[in-house]
């Protein structure tokens, strides 16, 4: 608790990530790994070779854009360093253990960025103003990097189905009566980052996805007891590379780690090259 209080106190993110609680969960994550690493090693092994296998055809590039880097779990990092002359790591907290680490490869930077361009006009807002952000986030297609012609190869890790999540606990916790709006505006959110993508691609960009598909949790028995699909936030992947989408299951919360004997396991997707058909609308 003392080491997790302190952590947070020392990891350097701004005011937005703290308040949206996403400094306390990037902490959290890096703890549970901690715990449970043997149980997410082949998971994290997947998403390695996924995004080296999504690298196999390029040439040798000049800028790679990774989203959702965080603590580079899931990343291999190295590799990604050699093929590239620029490597920009966008995640709204790098642990102080990765800006340490990075300060071997003056070519890679962390930059620290809301994905969303949304979240600091939501924790600057007054409650009474959360319908009208709603609204107006639900319609914002993200822009930065867009235009950076260099970009050449662009990884959003296990990113997509976190992104509405802050948001949605704070506004649920201060004005309740609209968490019946909250889940389609997530998934407006979702479907903008992935139109975010589309622009990428659209650009002659490779991109590479790895998202959450089903989220599972199983009773202490190993049964499943509730299923969450997110096939919906998937939807405007319509390229030719959904058909050859890899699949595998993600021991997220192994036994011991919920209340009651729970756990719970994402079924990853992972797809790359051809994910749009064209730019979605
Ligand atoms: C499940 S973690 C991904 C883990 C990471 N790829 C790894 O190597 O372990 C999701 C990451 O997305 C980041 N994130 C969530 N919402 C974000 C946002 N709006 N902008 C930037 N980063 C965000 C979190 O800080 C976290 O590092």
């Amino acid at each position: 608790m003392l080491r997790e209080w302190l952590a947070c106190a020392l990891t350097p993110a701004p005011q937005t990530a703290r308040t949206l609680g996403l400094v306390r969960e990037s902490i959290a994550l890096e703890a549970r790994y901690r715990r449970v690493r043997r149980a997410w090693a082949e998971h994290l092994a997947q998403s390695r070779r996924f995004l080296l296998d999504s690298l196999a055809t390029l040439p040798r590039g000049d800028t790679a854009l990774v989203m959702g880097s965080g603590p580079l779990l899931d990343i291999p990092i190295e590799d990604i360093a050699r093929r590239f002359d620029r490597v920009l790591l966008v995640d709204l907290v790098h642990p102080p253990r990765i800006r340490r680490a990075l300060k071997r490869w003056p070519h890679l930077q962390a930059i620290t960025h809301d994905i969303t361009e949304s979240l600091d006009s939501l924790a600057h807002a007054p409650s009474a103003a959360f319908e009208e952000w709603l609204t107006r986030s639900a319609r914002h297609v993200p822009q930065r990097f867009v235009n950076d012609g260099r970009i050449q190869w662009v990884a959003s890790v296990n990113l997509l189905s976190q992104l509405p999540l802050p948001a949605m606990a704070h506004i649920a916790r201060q004005r309740p009566e609209l968490s019946p709006r909250l889940e389609d505006w997530a998934l407006s959110l979702m479907h903008n980052h992935l139109h975010y993508l589309a622009a990428f691609e659209a650009r002659g960009a490779h991109v590479a996805l790895l998202a959450d598909r089903l989220r599972l949790t199983l009773d202490r028995e190993g049964h499943p007891l509730i299923e969450e699909p997110l096939d919906a936030a998937l939807a405007p992947v319509t390229g030719p590379a959904r058909a050859s989408a890899r699949e595998w299951d993600w021991p997220v919360a192994p036994k011991g780690e919920l209340p009651e004997g729970l756990s719970q396991h994402h079924r990853v997707f992972a797809c790359h090259g051809g994910l749009f058909h064209a730019c979605p609308d």
